[in-house]
């Protein structure tokens, strides 16, 4: 998806604002109008907004409920059907989605604190909460669907999860200074 000028999307000081993360994650995903599209640890609501435009059938989560306000605010604000719901990676959603996308915390620092911190600690390695996510989005992913998550490229474990579990191809990806970001789009095997 391409940045849309015309949506209005806010943060505040608790809730993560939209990065390079953000723009390669939105870059990679690929949504059609009436997919059932889901996106985990969606922060101020800035991709599910994006979907919602495209007219995919939106459910937006977070584990922060400061998030899942921001996100709230943010969708009622553009008058666009967003559900945010307050979750766990998938705890508690039920049915399959048509895509599935999360940027998630990727940096190498235990999750601990604020939920501001929590928004990019990633556990001791960097990779607690992607390797949670690829074990369990196979689960949730409707027959044909498309997973989309950001990876830097030295996550070895989370790549060799992907590569066994998907089927995985390159959606987009970004070299920074110390390491290069990956959107990849998974398929279950
Ligand atoms: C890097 S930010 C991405 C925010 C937004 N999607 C974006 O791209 O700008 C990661 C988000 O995931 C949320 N998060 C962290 N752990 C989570 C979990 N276990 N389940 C759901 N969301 C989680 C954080 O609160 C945060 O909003």
């Amino acid at each position: 998806m391409d940045p849309d000028p015309t949506l209005t999307v806010s943060s505040q000081d608790d809730v993560y604002r939209p990065s390079e993360d953000s723009l390669l994650l939105l870059a990679g995903v690929r949504v059609e109008p009436g997919e059932r599209f889901l996106e985990l640890g969606t922060g101020n609501g800035f991709i599910a907004l994006h979907a919602a435009k495209r007219r995919a059938r939106v459910v937006a989560t977070d584990v922060s409920p400061h998030a899942v306000q921001c996100a709230r605010t943010n969708a009622i604000e553009n008058r666009l059907p967003v559900a945010v719901v307050q979750c766990d990676l998938f705890r508690g959603l039920r049915g399959t989605f048509d895509v599935i996308a999360f940027n998630p915390p990727y940096l190498a620092e235990e999750i601990r604190g604020p939920w501001a911190d929590r928004a990019w600690q990633g556990g001791p390695i960097g990779d607690d909460v992607i390797l949670s996510f690829l074990r369990e989005a196979r689960e949730h992913v409707a027959p044909g669907g498309r997973i989309y998550v950001l990876i830097p490229g030295n996550r070895d474990r989370a790549l060799a999860l992907a590569e066994s579990t998907y089927r995985v191809r390159i959606a987009a990806k970004k070299p920074l200074v110390f390491e290069t970001l990956f959107v990849l789009e998974l398929a279950p095997k």
